[in-house]
């Protein structure tokens, strides 16, 4: 049965009308071992797209691949038609476009405060940075827990707080596109409502891409579906086909048994 799927070809992105970001035959090796093969894909304007698979698909590879942590690659990626590889003032004003909330938590050995506003540039932001880190500290509904510690070390917070912090931190630049790995993993249901409301909100203008290992939250804020396997985007759908009608025998079978057997 599985056989049979892997004659067939990787479907085809899912064409947008208009395409925030677009992926062409993106491949990349760690120390001669292959990574990710030639992933194609596009994401729209706004909305969230899940990006599920099993662990070790290669997703936070991808991520890291798509706001140049990871450079060893091979293809093309373009956000907003321009290319990542040559955007005007190098990496770091990449960086302040495209946002990462990384699988671990890793907050800079500095204050609260230090760490939301770390990433604003330009004039007006830098004269309004305590309005937009405590805007962005409620949004990732921290501002409650932290607004009187500010300037207590970071890594004073628990590992759920410096989560949401990396969070905000990255809502504080305003970003074009952000990266979620796994955001909510190590928070309580409250504060994973909290935020899931938030990153709904921040969805309808800007595309979110958010790896999640829970089925029910890709499918509960995904408007379309990514799922890899092995390094290789395996199928790429709205959110009700992929979860009610998918099609690779791959995909039926994860959403099934939470396995893939995928070469
Ligand atoms: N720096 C590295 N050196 C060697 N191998 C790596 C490196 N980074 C990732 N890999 C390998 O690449 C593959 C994909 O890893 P990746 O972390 O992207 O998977 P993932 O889908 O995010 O998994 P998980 O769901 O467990 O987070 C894995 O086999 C991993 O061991
Ligand atoms: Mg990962």
């Amino acid at each position: 049965m599985i056989s049979n799927s892997r004659l067939s070809n990787i479907t085809a992105p899912v064409q947008h009308p208009t395409t925030a970001l677009q992926i062409d035959q993106l491949k990349l090796s760690i120390q001669g071992q292959p990574i990710l093969h030639e992933i194609s894909l596009s994401l729209p304007t706004s909305g969230i797209t899940a990006l599920i698979g099993p662990s070790g698909a290669g997703k936070s590879s991808l991520l890291h691949c798509i706001n140049l942590l990871q450079q060893a690659w091979q293809g093309e990626i373009t956000l907003h038609q321009k290319s990542i590889r040559q955007w005007p003032g190098g990496d770091e004003k990449l960086r302040r476009h495209i946002g990462l909330v990384a699988q671990k938590p890793t907050v800079f050995p500095t204050t609260i405060y230090r760490n939301v506003v770390f990433g604003i540039d330009g004039f007006w932001q830098r004269r309004n940075a305590h309005a937009i880190a405590e805007q962005a500290l409620r949004q990732a509904a921290l501002w409650g827990e932290v607004k009187d510690r500010l300037h207590a070390p970071a890594a004073s917070l628990s590992l759920g707080q410096q989560q949401r912090l990396c969070l905000a931190r990255a809502l504080a630049i305003k970003p074009k596109l952000l990266l979620l790995d796994e955001p909510t993993a190590s928070l309580d249901p409250k504060s994973k409502q909290l935020i899931e409301q938030a990153l709904s909100q921040l969805a309808s203008h800007i595309p979110l891409l958010l790896v999640s290992h829970n089925l029910e939250q890709a499918q509960r804020l995904g408007e379309q579906v990514i799922f890899m396997c092995e390094g290789k985007v395996i199928e790429q759908a709205d959110c009700d086909t992929f979860f009610n009608h998918p099609q690779r025998v791959e995909s039926k079978e994860f959403l099934r048994w939470a396995v893939c057997e995928c070469d």
